[in-house]
């Protein structure tokens, strides 16, 4: 006899994304954010490019990403020298001798449901136009014939921005991508040692994910609510950011629009709150240098997510430890009222997993400080 299994599950696909962000978070150190950045561009049906040094973890990640998923990919680590035909695929030799200019697309980006591009600014212009277009109309020109590419999600990685004078295709293919994040290297102490001492940090994910599930929870995204509150806090949030001379063009403002719901989507919410704007952090801005860290400001201040908090208490716990010499005991003592000061404002929050990550996480280093200090004696 078969398990007893109850008739309707409300979210299978849903909790498949949960248990993904689990699993990749726990494998991956200090990646929350971006591992949340590419599940929700996931289900947004949205580009994501990840920027940061070498070696952060950015292919770790979205190899991980694109194994989990059961579809068709593509992945590509473009140089200067790669050519159009090793992203859109070889012309056609027979097609050639009937005067016809045809790529054969078979496991080239044409046919892609999901791709990795990485070192994404190092594409000739060549690539850089076809990439265009794909990215942006899925659509593929092949012999004068527009082509539907059947494209959901195109993750990209770079260790560098490009530069605001870089031309204008550059600058297009960024703004291609809704969702672009920096990526630092690791800042805790206890991840570094948990960097050198763990010998494999391959997420290991116990589900895959069919591009029609991804469909399914896009559809899904679609139709989360969003509150009256979380309506007026991205107005608020894109009136201050026009006043700080900050104004994304109106194509990412209305995609952020779903960009929130698929956030919200992920967290397992029914209807759109505040909370959830933490994310547009990451799609309101329009140069790289300066902006993010306003728009990161403006959301915070004004829709307050508790994620961000957590963020910024981190921060300042890692600034506490690293600037303590727990021998001295004089200091160690402040820097154990500064950590407690900083748990007394996490335990206010609620509402999101990183908190209670967090609380244990100090709990943890207050532990070690007291150790060290005691040992010191
Ligand atoms: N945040 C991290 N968590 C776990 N492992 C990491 C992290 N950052 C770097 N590593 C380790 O360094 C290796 C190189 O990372 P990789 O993803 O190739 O970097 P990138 O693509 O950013 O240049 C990884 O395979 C992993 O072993
Ligand atoms: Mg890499």
């Amino acid at each position: 006899m078969k398990p007893y299994r109850p008739p309707s599950d409300p979210h299978p696909v849903r909790e498949k994304f949960a248990t993904a962000r689990k699993e990749l978070s726990s494998a991956l150190i200090e990646r929350e954010d971006e591992v949340d950045l590419v599940l929700t561009a996931l289900i947004a049906n949205e580009h994501v490019l990840l920027v940061g040094p070498p070696g952060c973890g950015k292919s770790l990640l979205l190899d991980a990403v694109m194994n989990w998923m059961n579809a068709r990919k593509f992945s590509i680590l473009l140089t200067k020298f790669t050519c159009v035909e090793e992203v859109m695929g070889p012309v056609s030799l027979a097609a050639l001798k009937g005067d016809r200019y045809r790529r054969v697309t078979t496991g080239r980006l044409p046919e892609a449901e999901v791709c990795f591009i990485d070192e994404i600014w190092k594409a000739s212009s060549a690539i850089l136009n076809t990439l265009l277009k794909v990215l942006n109309e899925r659509v593929f020109e092949n012999d004068g014939e527009a082509v539907k590419v059947p494209l959901k999600l195109c993750v990209a990685a770079s260790n560098e921005w490009p530069s605001p004078d870089s031309g204008k295709e550059l600058t297009a293919l960024l703004d291609r991508f809704l969702f672009r994040k920096s990526v630092r290297s690791i800042g805790s102490q206890v991840g570094r040692q948990r960097l050198l001492w763990h010998r494999d940090h391959t997420p290991k994910l116990s589900t895959t994910i069919t591009s029609a599930e991804v469909e399914h929870a896009h559809r899904e995204v679609t139709a989360v609510p969003w509150s009256r509150a979380a309506r007026e806090a991205l107005e608020t949030i894109l009136r201050e950011l026009s006043r700080e001379g900050v104004v994304p063009g109106d194509r990412r403002q209305f995609k952020t629009v779903t960009a929130v719901q698929a956030f919200a989507f992920l967290n397992g919410a029914d209807e759109v709150l505040p909370e959830h704007l933490e994310v547009a952090q990451h799609c309101l801005w329009d140069a790289h240098d300066d902006q993010p860290q306003k728009v990161a400001q403006v959301v915070a201040k004004v829709a307050n997510p508790t994620g961000m908090r957590v963020s910024q208490l981190l921060i300042e716990v890692e600034s506490v430890l690293s600037a303590t010499d727990v021998r001295n005991l004089a200091e160690a003592a402040k820097a154990a009222a500064k950590l407690g000061e900083i748990d007394k404002q996490l335990s206010t929050l609620s509402g999101n997993g990183r908190v209670e990550k967090a609380r244990l996480y100090l709990k943890d280093q207050l532990k070690k400080l007291k150790l060290a200090s005691i040992e010191a004696v």
